[in-house]
């Protein structure tokens, strides 16, 4: 049975959300879950002025050694300006010494995330997290296009052959869809399932 973890940051919860989509995804195809969030780092002041989500669902990850522990390791957070938030790259800028030393080469990686507008830089921000996991010289796997629901333009939603997405709007009104959500499953499954067949 596949060991998965699903890391992931949020702020107002779309990608919490999208967590235990990937997370129950996961979960279908026979593996062994976890769920856990990185650190918030920002400054209490900032939290409460942008009126950041005080009740996350899932507990903080312990520490970077724990991602050893893991066959797939998915990651999931909203775009910041194009690219991932500081609160998870602070956490992958703990990884050194599991970088040093290897320990998640061969592992199965994954990414998802959250824009608030459509071309907001859901691609960039996916690639911003696959970047550092193949610094660590994981196999990564999107969402590829046996998901059909990522095709098509006749409704907003997300999806890339990248990793799964949601947009949240501007105002952070727009909660992930069906589509989104199943996306998101659809990635879930196929990462354990690749961990299942490498590591099985
Ligand atoms: C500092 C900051 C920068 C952001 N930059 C972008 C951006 O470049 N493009 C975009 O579409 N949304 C941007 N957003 C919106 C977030 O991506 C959106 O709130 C997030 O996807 C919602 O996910 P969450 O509920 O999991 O936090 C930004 C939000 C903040 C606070």
């Amino acid at each position: 049975m596949a060991k998965v973890l699903v890391l992931y940051y949020s702020s107002y919860g779309h990608i919490e959300q999208m967590a235990d989509a990937v997370a129950e995804g996961a979960r279908s195809a026979g593996a062994e879950v976890d769920i856990r969030r990185v650190a918030e780092t920002a400054p209490q002041a900032v939290i409460e002025a942008a009126h950041f989500k005080a009740d996350t669902a899932h507990p903080v990850i312990e520490s970077p050694d724990k991602l050893a522990e893991y066959d797939a390791i998915i990651v999931g957070a909203p775009t910041r300006f194009g690219r991932m938030p500081s609160q998870m790259a602070s956490f992958w800028d703990t990884t050194g010494g599991l970088w040093f030393t290897g320990k998640l080469i061969g592992k199965v990686g994954g990414a998802f995330t959250s824009t608030a507008s459509q071309h907001g830089g859901q691609e960039t921000t996916l690639f911003s997290i696959i970047t550092n996991l193949m610094h660590h010289g994981m196999t990564i796997v999107g969402l590829d296009y046996g998901y059909q629901g990522q095709m098509g333009v006749k409704e907003v939603h997300g999806g890339t052959p990248y990793g799964a997405s949601t947009l949240a709007d501007g105002d952070g009104s727009r909660q992930p869809s069906d589509v989104d959500l199943g996306g998101a499953r659809h990635q879930g499954k196929r990462i354990a399932e690749t961990a299942a067949k490498l590591f099985g």
